[in-house]
């Protein structure tokens, strides 16, 4: 029989009817601060500089509060629903402390039933990455990562504002293998001045890590960010265009399944999130 199907036993014997039962939900966790703000990125995302410990200005215990009242408000609103999928969003989730993290995990798992082998991803930054505060995330709980790379070329990194530089994305890569069971990396292609050569090779490097997952995106230029008032020399369309295809290609013949807009997975890959 089906997991989805639940039976009632009624009131006269021998008689069952059975029912489908809802599908079960993923829930999303925002976390809406970053070390600095990239000038491309339109999320509710704010600067919190860090004072180099991993301490910030953001106050973690009363946002882990209002969470867990936000999620209280919402639980009659899904009575009975299992939770298969949480994703932590952001902004940047890896500023979150071992604590924090571990407690917004408790709180959940204190009131939504989960299944047993629930895929909890969690967003970080390469220049916010430390083994210890890894190794805490997995223990807690975390069983997939996934990294905001963008690009393996310092001179783009550096035209998108990105706090961090190639050698610290390729560490945080090789350090997330090997605490997670799962990591996606984020790269974009139409970066400033970028020739399509050198999208493909930043994909190639990606490639070349081996995780099951990988998100592209095209950079976009979002209203109401500074790239938008101030927009950078950004490749034609045709060059543009021919990136994508090229692109789409190499994750094609790496095997990776294109199953959502900027989503490529490998088999059994996929994010549920998505
Ligand atoms: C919400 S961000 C979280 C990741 C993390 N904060 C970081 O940047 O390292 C998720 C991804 O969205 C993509 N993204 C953000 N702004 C974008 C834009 N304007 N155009 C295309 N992709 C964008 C980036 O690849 C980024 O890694
Ligand atoms: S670190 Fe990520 S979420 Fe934060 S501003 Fe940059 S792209 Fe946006």
């Amino acid at each position: 029989m089906s997991e989805s199907i639940i039976q009632f036993k009624l009131n006269k014997p021998n008689k069952l009817v059975s029912l489908l039962s809802l599908p079960p939900l993923t829930l999303y966790v925002h976390f809406p601060w970053c070390t600095k703000k990239c000038p491309y990125c339109d999320f509710n995302s704010h600067a919190v500089p860090s004072n180099g410990s991993h301490q910030t200005n953001f106050d973690e215990a009363l946002y882990l509060k209002a969470l867990c009242a936000d999620l209280e408000a919402s639980l009659p609103l899904i009575w009975g629903r299992r939770i298969h999928a949480i994703f932590i969003g952001g902004g940047t989730p890896s500023l979150l402390s071992a604590a924090g993290l571990d407690q917004l995990l408790a709180d959940i798992r204190a009131r939504l039933p989960m299944d047993a082998d629930i895929e909890i991803t969690m967003e970080a930054n390469p220049g916010s990455v430390e083994v210890q505060q890894f190794k805490a995330y997995q223990a807690s709980g975390v069983n997939r990562l996934s990294l905001g790379i963008q690009s393996f070329n310092d001179q783009h990194l550096k035209a998108l504002g990105r706090i961090h530089q190639a050698d610290e994305a390729r560490q945080a890569i090789r350090i997330a293998q090997e605490t997670f069971l799962r990591v996606n990396i984020d790269l974009m292609y139409g970066l400033p001045e970028q020739t399509t050569q050198q999208a493909m090779q930043d994909l190639k490097e990606a490639l070349s890590f081996e995780t099951g997952h990988i998100s592209l995106y095209h950079l976009t230029l979002e209203p109401n960010t500074l790239f938008a008032s101030f927009p950078p020399p950004l490749p034609d369309e045709d060059t543009t265009f021919e990136m994508q295809e090229m692109l789409h290609q190499l994750l094609h013949h790496a095997d990776y399944d294109r199953y959502e807009i900027s989503a490529f997975a490998k088999k059994n890959q996929r994010c549920q999130h998505n």
